[in-house]
């Protein structure tokens, strides 16, 4: 089997699909695998999960069938009943990708507001560990003791903590814990567990969120570099998903060439 065929007929959940990485992750999979492919998208806002459904629909036509679901991924009773209230047809899910994540605001202790800790431990964390629990259940009753995929999109953040991101960092570091623990957990199956860590990437809306809507202050993260775009990164995920499947490419970082931790950024003044 070639590269061009080995999503063929696979279904992939992208959570966070309304938006930056997440949303280009989608339109790379349905561009590598245009014939027979089910996406299932997710994220809170459903108006821009339909206007991206019918994107991929314009543009490869039937052979991708796009699923938008309405999901928090940060509430657990949401996400419980998530893969049983699917159809039948939709139950068969081949690929996870929990992209779903934010960051909220650059304070530091003890200024950090409560909800903003919540909503980045509920979301980046304990979001991400309620997904991964529902789809490993389809997972571990495939043949071979189980089989599927599932590529956590953690961040520089989670290998390198800086002042002003600590409950950001500390929520994608354990991610990272949890992906290497789970990798060790699934040993006896042919489940691939991937992470992918992300450095800067310019998505529309990450900054923004972060800085509470405050777009100025989210342009100046930019100014004077050249950051990685959403498509850096979906183009990635699809490739590790789309190795053979002896091979895990577990662990991967990304970073644009002005970069080089965290905090190293060269900036052109
Ligand atoms: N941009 C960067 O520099 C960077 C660097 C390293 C890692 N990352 C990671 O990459 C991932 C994607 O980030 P991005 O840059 O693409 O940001 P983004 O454009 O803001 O996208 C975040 C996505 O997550 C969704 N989301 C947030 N909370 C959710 C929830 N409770 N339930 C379901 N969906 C939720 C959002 O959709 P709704 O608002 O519609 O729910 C949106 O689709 C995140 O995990 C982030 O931590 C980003």
């Amino acid at each position: 089997m070639t590269s061009a065929d080995r999503l063929k007929g696979k279904t992939v959940i992208i959570t966070g699909a309304s938006s930056g990485i997440g949303r280009s992750t989608a339109m790379e999979f349905a561009r590598t695998s245009p014939k027979d492919l089910r996406l299932i998208l997710i994220a809170r806002r459903i108006d821009k999960l339909n206007e991206l459904a019918v994107h991929i629909t314009k543009q490869h036509g039937p052979g991708v069938k796009v699923l938008p679901i309405q999901l928090d991924s940060s509430k657990p009773e949401d996400v419980r009943g998530f893969v049983t209230s699917l159809t039948q047809d939709w139950q068969h899910i081949d690929v996870l990708v929990n992209n779903a994540g934010l960051a909220k605001g650059i304070a530091r202790s003890p200024d950090i507001l409560e909800d903003d800790i919540r909503a980045m431990l509920d979301t980046n964390l304990t979001g991400l560990i309620n997904m991964t629990q529902a789809v490993l259940k389809v997972f571990l009753q495939r043949g071979k003791s189980g089989a599927g995929d599932i590529v956590n999109i953690g961040s520089i953040a989670g290998r390198e903590p800086y002042p002003g991101g600590s409950v950001y960092c500390a929520s994608k570091a354990a991610v990272r814990s949890y992906t290497d623990a789970l990798r060790k957990e699934l040993i006896s199956t042919r489940i691939r567990v991937i992470e992918i860590d992300p450095g800067q990437v310019e998505t529309v809306e990450f900054s923004t969120v972060r800085f509470g809507g405050d777009k100025s202050k989210a342009d100046m993260v930019y100014e004077g570099c050249e950051p990685l775009t959403p498509q850096d990164i979906a183009e990635v995920v699809v490739f590790t998903v789309n190795r053979r499947e002896n091979v895990v490419v577990a662990d991967t970082l990304i970073m644009p060439n002005h970069q080089a931790a965290a905090t190293v950024l060269h900036k052109e003044t």
